[in-house]
């Protein structure tokens, strides 16, 4: 008896250790704890995968289901736009270099309305131009100062520092985040910006009584079933919702649209990547977990971190992953896999060790497998490239020196990615 409540005693002690160990961030290459990942050729029925074919019929499916069910969750239904209103084209912006084109897309059900502001920078020496489309975190007025941009209504999180109080913006944060969006360089370069604040499609808080999501609930529904969408479902489909938009202007190419976000963003440009088809290329700056990082592997932020500071991200199935990430059926180099055989970057940075740039890196490089399936080289190296040195395959990956953040580094790699895969 006395040595079966010592047994006891010491399942307490290490059980009681792991949780500790949870706790505790790793950040130590070398404390990284074991992991499997499940491998992308082979279906969860065990057979092999071994053509296109098999992939885009069986596999990809398959993954695509599970990512939606316990993951991110399911769109309840389909919502069309109802109007659009185009509030003005200026072809005399940024000193005469850009078209300048702000439209917004209504969305109406019921007693519900939406109203979400596309902002669109153009060359004006390109027919038809390829574009970059970018959610931004703070209103389509942060990313330039130019004063012709209109301002958001929408629930803003507050920020003293540039004028955001209570909720909502003021002219004091106009071109606060423009270091982010490089616009001149992306004209030059003969993109265009298209650019929508993400708080217009859903407020990013954790309250499903705002944004998309109300319009979809039955009954006396206060917010989403657990296998349907959190916000960052609620983003990617506001991203494919500007794609169908886009389909339509006739100054825009709209089968070379390049989807990028930083860091949360990153996560939602993935997920937009991996469920519509119609984007050309997928850009994750600096991800992290639920985006472009592994999960399995237990480094910087975790599923059980991500979910309890941002309950709102995910379904609600996906809590139950939460120090348990070994019984996901998925990892995210099978995420990153959805998106082949389209081109795909993945960037981070030195200094955001949180976000895991090596478990970005390795699910990069296991991805590579689908797109080798197509005979495509995903990425180039094997290896995690010097700081500094991107590397550009169908797969582009670099780790940059500096802080977690969407810098003009970052966007000179993407506009040389870009020139490879739409010139
Ligand atoms: C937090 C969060 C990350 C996220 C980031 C961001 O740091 O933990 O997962 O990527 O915010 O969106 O800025």
């Amino acid at each position: 008896m006395k040595q079966f409540v010592f047994i006891l005693f010491l399942t307490f002690l290490i059980s009681g250790n792991t949780n500790a160990q949870r706790e505790t961030t790793i950040y130590d290459e070398s404390k990284v704890p074991e992991y499997q990942l499940p491998d992308l050729l082979t279906r969860f029925n065990g057979r092999k995968v071994k053509s296109e074919k098999v992939w885009d019929t069986k596999r990809r499916p398959e993954i695509l289901k599970v990512f939606t069910d316990e993951v991110y969750g399911k769109v309840p239904e389909n919502l069309k736009i109802s109007d659009v209103k185009v509030w003005e084209t200026s072809d005399n912006a940024l000193n005469g270099l850009a078209i300048r084109k702000q439209i917004s897309l209504f969305f109406t059900k019921n007693d519900k309305n939406l109203e979400v502001t596309i902002l669109m920078y153009l060359p004006k020496s390109v027919n038809k131009a390829p574009v970059f489309l970018a959610l931004n975190f703070t209103g389509n007025h942060t990313v330039c100062s130019d004063p012709n941009i209109r301002l958001t209504e929408s629930w803003v999180e507050n920020n003293p520092s540039i004028g955001i109080i209570n909720n909502r913006i003021t002219e004091q944060s106009r071109g606060s985040n423009s270091d982010s969006y490089p616009i001149e360089e992306i004209i030059k370069a003969g993109y265009g910006l298209v650019t929508v604040y993400y708080g217009d499609i859903d407020p990013d808080k954790n309250d499903f009584s705002d944004g998309i999501e109300p319009f979809f609930y039955k009954g006396n529904q206060t917010k989403p079933n657990q296998d349907e969408w959190g916000s960052i479902a609620a983003w990617s489909w506001g991203l494919s919702r500007v794609m169908d938009y886009l389909e339509t202007d006739q100054l825009v190419d709209s089968k070379k649209v390049a989807v990028l976000g930083h860091s949360r963003l990153g996560k939602t440009a993935l997920w937009a990547g991996a469920t519509d088809q119609r984007f050309a290329i997928i850009i994750s700056n600096e991800s992290g977990c639920g985006g472009a990082a592994l999960s399995k592997r237990i480094f910087g932020e975790t599923v059980q971190t991500i979910n309890t500071s941002f309950p709102h991200w995910f379904c609600d199935n996906f809590l139950k992953y939460n120090s348990n990430e070994e019984q996901l059926p998925v990892d995210q180099h099978m995420l990153l896999a959805l998106i082949a055989p389209r081109p795909l970057y993945v960037a981070s940075a030195e200094g955001d060790q949180w976000a895991d740039p090596h478990g970005e890196f390795l699910s990069a490089k296991y991805a590579s497998a689908i797109y080798e399936l197509f005979g495509l080289e995903g990425l180039p190296v094997k290896e995690m490239p010097e700081v500094n040195l991107p590397v550009m395959g169908t797969i582009g990956y670099h780790i940059r020196s500096g802080k977690h953040h969407l810098t003009a580094y970052d966007w000179e790699q993407y506009l040389k990615f870009a020139d490879k895969h739409f010139k």
